[in-house]
């Protein structure tokens, strides 16, 4: 999408876009507020100025990350003052993997971040740096992070980046300087380090899997030679004489806020788990590439929830068709609808369904519940065609997250409904389940960082 086109007709192209994707809905109706009466952006505008001007990559960026309705509204209120990074910096000099990282729509928060980082809401020109160079100067940027302007040696930097074009561009509303390289906030960099860990796990090449048939509960191939000691590979209700006991599942619940867990750890133990096990290296796949799902998941763990994972397996996967994946935000939105937010093992569940019937489980994917049925002697999850049984029990059971194996990827009923038949909406039976608010709202959060698809979603 490179428009070089006037920057007027940029701001609106972006007004368009964000109508059509359906992420910014809050904007004004008529785009005649966006360029006279009360729009507060003027052709003389530092913004208009960044956007016609040589920093071509910054701009470009900008446009990407969405952000100039925001700094419209900033500029708006106050005097601003832009660090643009040269282009080379950015189209050259910057690391290919970490530019890639920036650009993927799950890192959109990153990449705003980023450039807020870039931008302080008041007028500094270069008569502003500190005039020794002994001292510096702290300013609050957008992101909220603090940048350092200093003189050492008589050069004027910005968290020791060179300025090599001071007053760059100057406006009524604001100053651009050029600097040399890209500023990046520690949070940013965390973000990315902690993709660059979980990307190093899945480079460990996945081994076969004993297959447990569902049916009968016995090894379709046989097991490896097992290790002295190791535990039993067939579901561990199998070993025991003579069925499945009845008594209620124990499963932890929240830990309270007084527990810590390490759960990024747990959650880059319990892929690395997914890759060693084998048959589920598109699941472990896409929670590596949606970073800001591993990162959240891992969070929600340290904060003492509780998750299981329903992870199809790659048979299941590449069932997929390309439109189911293609739209936007269609692998998260899959991959919502396959996390519970309980503990549950293969055991509890069984036990469930054998003592109720079916059993509803809330996911993430708000407010679409997952149902559970005995079939077969296993668990069946979903309904109809759309249903998946589970296939490889317990894969990963820590007391914190869990992982099932199931052979289908499931999908929300009421949306193959409403796919279906444009049909007047029912009445649905909920289930007041207060203690989960705090995880729901978690959920909501994490859904509203894509901010796509959210028909379903009745977060507030
Ligand atoms: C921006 O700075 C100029 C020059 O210092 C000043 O005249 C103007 O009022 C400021 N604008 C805002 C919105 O603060
Ligand atoms: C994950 O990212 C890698 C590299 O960017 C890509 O090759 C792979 O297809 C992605 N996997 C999924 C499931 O999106």
């Amino acid at each position: 999408m490179d428009f070089r086109i006037c920057g007027v007709s940029k701001l609106l192209f972006v007004y368009y876009l964000c109508l059509f994707a359906g992420i910014c809905l809050a904007l004004p109706e008529s785009s005649n507020t966006r360029t006279s009466g009360t729009g507060q952006i003027s052709s003389n505008s530092v913004l208009v100025a960044l956007l016609d001007s040589h920093y071509t990559e910054l701009a470009e960026l900008v446009e990407k990350a969405m952000l100039l309705q925001t700094l419209e509204e900033t500029v708006g209120k106050h005097n601003i003052t832009i660090f643009a990074p040269r282009n080379d910096a950015l189209e050259r000099d910057l690391d290919p993997e970490f530019k890639r990282f920036l650009l993927e729509p799950g890192n959109l928060k990153s990449l705003q971040k980023l450039l807020m980082f870039h931008v302080i809401p008041t007028r500094i020109r270069s008569e502003h740096w500190p005039s020794d160079s002994d001292s510096t100067r702290k300013h609050q940027t957008l992101s909220n992070d603090h940048l350092r302007l200093a003189r050492p040696g008589g050069e004027r930097t910005v968290d020791r980046a060179r300025v090599i074009h001071p007053d760059s561009v100057t406006r009524p509303d604001g100053v651009i300087h050029g600097i040399e390289r890209l500023l990046i906030p520690q949070s940013v960099q965390d973000d990315f380090n902690n993709r660059r860990s979980l990307r190093s796990i899945s480079a460990v090449k996945p081994e076969g899997a004993p297959e447990v048939d569902p049916r009968t509960h016995r090894l379709k191939k046989p097991a490896p030679p097992a290790k002295p000691g190791s535990p039993p590979v067939l579901p561990i209700y199998d070993a025991l004489a003579p069925g499945p006991s009845l008594a209620p599942a124990p499963a932890p619940g929240p830990g309270g806020p007084h527990h810590h867990f390490n759960g990024e750890a747990q959650v880059k133990d319990f892929i690395q788990t997914l890759l060693h096990y084998g048959g589920y290296n598109e699941m472990a796949d896409i929670l590596v590439n949606l970073t800001s799902l591993a990162t959240e998941m891992g969070r929600l763990v340290s904060e003492g929830y509780v998750l299981t994972v329903l992870a199809p397996n790659d048979e299941a996967m590449a069932k997929l068709t390309t439109d189911q994946l293609s739209e936007p935000g269609a692998p998260e939105q899959i991959m919502y609808y396959h996390l519970i937010p309980e503990y549950q093992t293969e055991e509890s569940m069984y036990n469930a369904v054998r003592r109720f019937g079916k059993v509803k489980y809330d996911t993430l994917r708000l407010p679409n519940k997952v149902l559970a049925q005995e079939a077969d002697g296993s668990v069946k999850f979903g309904q109809g065609d759309g249903s998946a049984y589970l296939f490889d029990p317990d894969i990963y059971t820590d007391g914190r997250i869990s992982v099932q194996g199931i052979d289908g990827v499931l999908f929300p009923l009421e949306e193959l409904e409403l796919k279906a038949a444009v049909k007047t909406s029912q009445p649905t039976k909920a289930v007041a389940k207060p203690r989960r608010g705090k995880l729901m709202e978690v959920a909501c959060r994490m859904l509203g960082t894509f901010g796509q698809d959210s028909r379903f979603i009745t977060c507030q």
